[in-house]
């Protein structure tokens, strides 16, 4: 059914069936129902005066009547959530003529044009939802997309509403000696009893989501920035001056951006001033107000001591994303909140690609579609399931998905893919020439992209309105000429709300190898749009096998009956690495999945073991491959994948997923592989053991070695626990020292606590480390983790109010198999005891533990009953928030 319906009680809870929806079931707003806002405001004006507990903001609103709208009433709707106003004024006087309605304001205006003014009075320390103006560390900082300023002000808080702001703010000078806002500073000076005042104007017209305001405690690390047009542009990062020391890597990947921005998008940065601003409390990762970017802190502090190879990644990835949000979000933003991948899917290409160039292109495609897989394709095959382009919502909040980022980011590479790089530049110049200063939608992109790059894109419009991940079934045969008659079968599957989908657009990158000769056929791009269709592809030599997918071209499900060797000679042979990585990931995917389902008997067993053994083998001493992608190679597919390729391979539907017999059967794997190649991975760990941290070779070899210690784990605990404590105790990084200690924490060996305090002690008061700490625990592989969950949940350093920590302990655990599906239920209901103790403090935060227990229709009866039950436990609670109530009761339908 559909999402945007009432939710219908799920059979056999006669509390639910007997539950009219009551006043407060959140009302679902609707894409097709979308009407331009009666008014403009060309000019808005705030000032605030600032305390963390109580903070004054006055607005002076410029209003018009929208001339591209037929509206003669006189109603102007203001946006409010939570807050209250004493008086308005309109055009400098007094006015009555107002009411309120849920939140929002309403006012009956007689004219064309007038100012309206409004006082608000908000407490910043009270905001623990972290939406709007809030206090975190102390200082204030805001957070608006998408509906966060109606917290602060009433406006029209629509991001097709674009306005231009000027900000006056003051306060206490010793709490707040620094005062920032959008765009630039015009204007500063002190008042009386130690206050200060600054002004600010952005003079680029921007939706009320883009507005920011910060003040605090800040110092920065600042270097200019030369635009390819010659404008010198300052760039500061601002932190907690105990943090100063930990932003060099954030400015650096700043100006990286700000370059490749030019070079490969030909977008320039179009202020003098670039303030980025880390925050210890945020519900996501960062947000890209205009020309004041606010951070969480986890996204922007990094040194080889405190942060991983991959915190470095991240750091760089998430600026840029930010970044390149100044064109792709900012100058062209989005008409309404349905059209949220218009600015996010491209942008996250975006990132992907500027990551792609910096860190290397082959390892950082494997790395997305491992994130692909295990948050979005999940999400697709689920509940919450819903298009790139949503239909309905309740709650926007909701919809900041991996399909959203993710999914939405694979549909533009496709276009991409189909165009050519230097042709699909031509359809974003276009699109952002057509487009600048205004707020678009997804199908503007999309004609846009006709337009400029030469694209014929109808059929493709369906990945925009199609929810579920694309399967398609191959089959091969040898044709009568020289060719191979490959026959392609898709089909889309049900999704909340949709049935009987139509067939996908789908490019695909293939080329047909030899097995017997080990030729490498040509790579060519075919283009899948039927039902069913049959290409013939050139051989390369008499034992044909295609490789299919190649770079991952398509977010599509590939079904195909292949011969396991065909498989090993792929993981070893193949030209494209992404291909290789697949292969390998296939071998092992089968063998687990038919293992976990107990359809194989010992040597079935042996069999499967050996194959991915040898291919393991290959991977281990290929000269070829450097070390960063031999650790890529040598990852297992994660418990998560397998347990969709479990519940999903079985056409039927009937086979369910058994979490717990994936977790087994995958440590039985890891044993036997640290078993039959502990020779050849005892050698690879000396070879790798004293690269130095600076060495071009040190990323790579600080992967293999901990996957390698991760191997021993399960073969040879003993080994590997001194294997762990020498790498923890002789590591100058924080690379080795959390792998080594991620190894031990799965041990059941008194290296374990040792190294667990020793790291405490270390690093006691440093927030981002200490996540670490509690994640580490939450995630490990011990058998007793949930009691050690629950321990930590009792440490000094937990709360529930700062969204890292509690991420770091319970999204953590949530994505551990072995406490999360515990057989008694246990981990569901600490799950859902958490849901319910952070639903009133952070709706936001707690709606996002929702997902891991709609997980239950695809997993086996007994657990499925166990997880059900909770969900209707959350479903029938008082006061939930309408994140919390939308997500529940989508995944109970
Ligand atoms: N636009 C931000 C980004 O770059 C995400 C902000 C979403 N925030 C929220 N509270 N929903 O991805
Ligand atoms: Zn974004």
């Amino acid at each position: 059914m559909d999402i945007a319906t009432t939710p219908t009680s799920p059979e056999g809870n006669p509390e639910l069936a007997d539950a009219a929806p009551t006043p407060h079931d959140p009302p679902v707003i609707r894409r097709e129902d979308y009407q331009p806002f009666p008014w403009i405001v060309p000019q808005t004006e705030l000032e605030f005066v600032l305390g963390i507990d109580s903070t004054r903001v006055t607005s002076r609103l410029t209003i018009k009547r929208n001339p591209e709208t037929e509206s003669i009433s006189p109603e102007l709707r203001l946006n409010g959530d939570g807050i209250k106003t004493d008086m308005v004024m309109i055009d400098g006087a007094r006015f009555g003529d107002w009411s309120m309605d849920e939140g929002d304001l309403l006012v009956n205006l007689p004219g064309e044009s007038h100012t309206v003014e409004i006082v608000t009075h908000i407490d910043p320390s009270a905001n623990t939802a972290l939406m709007g103006l809030f206090a975190s560390n102390g200082m204030l900082c805001t957070q608006c997309e998408a509906e966060g300023f109606r917290r602060i002000t009433f406006f029209p808080d629509r991001p097709d509403v674009l306005s231009t702001y000027r900000v006056k703010m003051s306060g206490p000078k010793d709490l707040f000696p620094i005062l920032l806002c959008n765009g630039n500073k015009v204007a500063e000076g002190d008042g009386n009893d130690g206050t200060h005042w600054a002004e600010w104007h952005d003079p680029w017209p921007k939706p009320s989501y883009l507005f920011a305001l910060v003040a605090g405690d800040l110092v920065a690390n600042s270097a200019p920035f030369t635009t390819q047009s010659g404008r010198e542009v300052e760039c500061n990062v601002w932190v907690r001056e105990e943090d100063l020391a930990r932003t060099d890597h954030a400015l650096q990947s700043l100006h990286r951006s700000m370059k490749w921005d030019e070079e490969t998008f030909g977008r320039e940065y179009d202020l003098d001033l670039y303030n980025i601003v880390a925050v210890s409390d945020f519900n996501m990762g960062a947000m890209e107000n205009k020309g004041l970017n606010v951070f969480n802190t986890k996204y922007v502090l990094a040194d080889p001591d405190t942060a991983t190879d991959a915190d470095f990644d991240a750091v760089e990835g998430v600026i840029a994303h930010e970044y390149f949000h100044n064109w792709s979000g900012n100058r062209v933003t989005c008409r309404d909140w349905f059209q949220l991948s218009l600015k996010e899917g491209f942008t996250v290409l975006r990132d992907q690609l500027f990551s792609q160039d910096m860190q290397g292109e082959a390892v950082k495609r494997i790395e997305d579609v491992r994130i692909l897989r295990a948050a979005q394709f999940p999400e697709d095959a689920g509940p919450l399931a819903h298009p790139i382009r949503p239909d309905s919502y309740r709650e926007i909040s909701n919809f900041y998905t991996a399909t959203v980022y993710n999914k939405g980011a694979e549909v533009i590479r496709m276009m991409r893919t189909m165009a050519g790089a230097e042709d699909f530049r031509a359809g974003t110049d276009l699109y952002f020439d057509r487009h600048d200063g205004e707020a678009a939608t997804c199908e503007d992109f999309i004609t846009a992209i006709e337009d400029g790059a030469g694209l014929e894109l109808a059929q493709f419009r369906r990945w925009y309105r199609q929810a579920g991940t694309p399967r398609i079934e191959v089959s091969q045969k040898l044709g009568d000429g020289d060719g191979l008659d490959v026959t392609f079968r898709q089909t889309v599957p049900d999704t909340p709300g949709q049935k009987n989908k139509g067939a996908m657009h789908i490019p695909l990158r293939v080329a047909v190898h030899c097995r017997e000769t080990g030729a490498l056929g040509e790579e060519q791009l075919i283009e899948l749009r039927h039902d069913e269709q049959t290409i013939s592809l050139p051989l390369a030599g008499p034992v044909p096998v295609l490789s299919i997918n190649r770079g991952f071209t398509a977010p599509v499900i590939i079904e195909r009956e292949l011969e396991s060797e065909d498989l090993v000679f792929l993981a070893a042979k193949d030209d494209d690495p992404f291909a290789r990585y697949e292969a390998l990931q296939d071998l092992a995917v089968r063998h687990l999945v038919a293992a976990a389902s107990r359809e194989l008997d010992q040597a079935g067993r042996a069999e499967g073991k050996r194959l991915v053994c040898d291919a393991f083998r290959s991977i281990l001493s290929d000269p070829a491959l450097d070390h960063s992608m031999r650790g890529e190679l040598m990852m297992l597919p994660s418990e998560t994948y397998l347990f969709e390729a479990m519940a999903g391979s079985d056409p039927a539907g009937i086979r369910k997923a058994e979490p717990l017999e994936i977790h087994k059967e995958r440590e039985q794997l890891k044993t036997a592989i640290g078993v039959t190649l502990k020779r050849e991975l005892e050698s690879l760990y000396a070879q790798v053991a004293d690269i130095p941290y600076d060495d071009p070779a040190g990323r790579g070899a600080r992967k293999v070695k901990t996957q390698i210690a991760a191997l021993f784990a399960a073969s040879d605990p003993e080994r590997a626990a001194v294997m762990a404590s020498r790498q923890f105790d002789q590591a100058d990084n924080m690379t080795d020292r959390q792998g080594a200690l991620m190894v031990l924490c799965g041990l059941q060996h008194p290296a374990r606590e040792e190294r667990l305090q020793a790291f405490y002690d270390r690093y006691q008061g440093n927030a981002l480390v200490i996540d670490k700490w509690f994640t580490l625990q939450a995630l490990s592989l011990h058998p007793e983790v949930l009691s050690h969950v629950k321990t930590l949940a009792e440490h000094a350093d937990f709360t529930m109010k700062n969204p890292n920590r509690v991420r770091s302990l319970y999204m953590a655990f949530a994505g551990n198999p072995q406490g999360f599906h515990a057989q008694d239920g246990s981990g569901y209901r600490m799950i859902a005891d958490v849901i319910l103790a952070l639903d009133p403090i952070n709706p936001q935060t707690a709606a996002r533990f929702v997902s891991p227990l709609g997980k239950w229709r695809r997993i086996e009866s007994v657990k499925a009953g166990l997880m059900k039950a909770e969900l209707e436990r959350i479903a029938v609670t008082e006061g939930l928030s309408r994140d919390t109530f939308e997500q529940v009761s989508r995944s109970l339908d």
